[in-house]
């Protein structure tokens, strides 16, 4: 009887939603995330110090990686050779029907290759059933060759890690709730928006902000960097931590970052010592700051 009742119950909570979930067709949001943040945000084998490897950047193109031909605005995603493909390739049946099929057939994604690298786009048919596109088989776009093109890289895949790894999730929530809770944070999630993403980052208990739409909010760069290096600067009586020590060694500039002084200069500003606070250093290009900041600000 007991073993009855147990294999019922297991059916039910483990059978059934995911014969759900795995009917449900991604939306665009669930591509557009799974091809900025790659293959497991979590710990994995590939970057067991959650340092941000492994990891798609995402570009901006005004002209065409392969004539260089001008061309709209556009948004790729750019998987150099090795980084490993997010589930939504690799384990294509996650997708949903209707998207999978678009997806193979106006996409090529069968045809990508981790090994020699590929540029993902995010596509919609005419009735509008979003799909990716493998830029690489369809119009030649190269990896490398789109990086050099892209008038901007955002390495919001490598931020979502560090995301993941300082515990931003311990205050944070992404996941505005379905009550008035949208008025403020913005827009709750639609049920097929995490189709392929591991982790999703929800959160569970929130101290701060909902940060799902933050980059809508503030999208402003300089604000992100002073806030990240010392909240305090921005919000006087903010709980958050400093994140200056993810500023590394050097500055944008490669001059050195010396904490111990800049503190020393900031507590007689707190003081009333200093009239104005000591400027926070530019973060370097490949710095772990520069990513979590472009991961933040992707969040639209
Ligand atoms: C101890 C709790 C705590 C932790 C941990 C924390 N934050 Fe915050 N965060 C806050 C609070 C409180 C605020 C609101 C006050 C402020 O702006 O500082 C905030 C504000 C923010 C904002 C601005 C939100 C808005 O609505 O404009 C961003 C962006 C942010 N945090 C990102 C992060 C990231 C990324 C991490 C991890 C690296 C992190 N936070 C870790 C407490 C926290």
């Amino acid at each position: 009887m007991f073993g009855v009742a147990l294999s019922v119950s297991m059916f039910i909570t483990i059978v059934l939603p995911g014969i759900d979930i795995s009917s449900m067709s991604s939306t665009k949001t669930a591509l557009e995330n799974q091809l900025t943040y790659g293959w497991e945000s979590g710990f994995n084998y590939y970057d067991p110090f959650l340092q941000g490897k492994d990891k798609p950047i995402k570009v901006v193109l005004t002209k065409d990686p392969a004539t260089g031909e001008p061309i709209d605005q556009t948004d790729a995603y750019v998987f150099p050779a090795g980084t490993h493909f997010p589930d939504g390739i690799t384990h294509d049946n996650i997708l949903g029907d209707d998207v999978l099929q678009a997806s193979i057939s106006l996409g090529k994604i069968d045809q990508a290759s981790e090994e020699a690298g590929a540029v993902f786009l995010v596509q919609a048919t005419d009735d509008d059933v979003p799909y990716i596109e493998n830029a690489t088989a369809t119009r030649g776009w190269q990896p490398d060759a789109t990086l050099n093109a892209a008038d901007q890289q955002l390495l919001a895949g490598a931020g979502k890690t560090l995301f993941v790894r300082e515990g931003c999730w311990w205050c944070h929530t992404l996941l505005p709730e379905q009550t008035q809770d949208w008025q403020t944070f913005g827009r709750p999630p639609l049920v097929g928006d995490f189709n392929g993403e591991s982790p999703t980052t929800f959160g569970s208990d929130r101290k701060a902000p909902d940060l799902l739409h933050v980059g809508s909010r503030n999208s402003s760069r300089e604000w992100m960097t002073m806030h990240f290096f010392n909240p305090r600067l921005v919000q006087p009586h903010s709980i958050m931590p400093r994140y200056d020590y993810l500023w590394g060694d050097k500055d944008a500039n490669g001059n050195p970052i010396d904490l111990a002084a800049w503190d020393e200069h900031y507590f007689e500003y707190a003081e009333g010592k200093r009239v104005y606070p000591p400027e926070v250093p530019a973060p370097a290009a490949d710095s772990e700051a520069r990513k979590l900041i472009d991961f933040v600000l992707n969040l639209k």
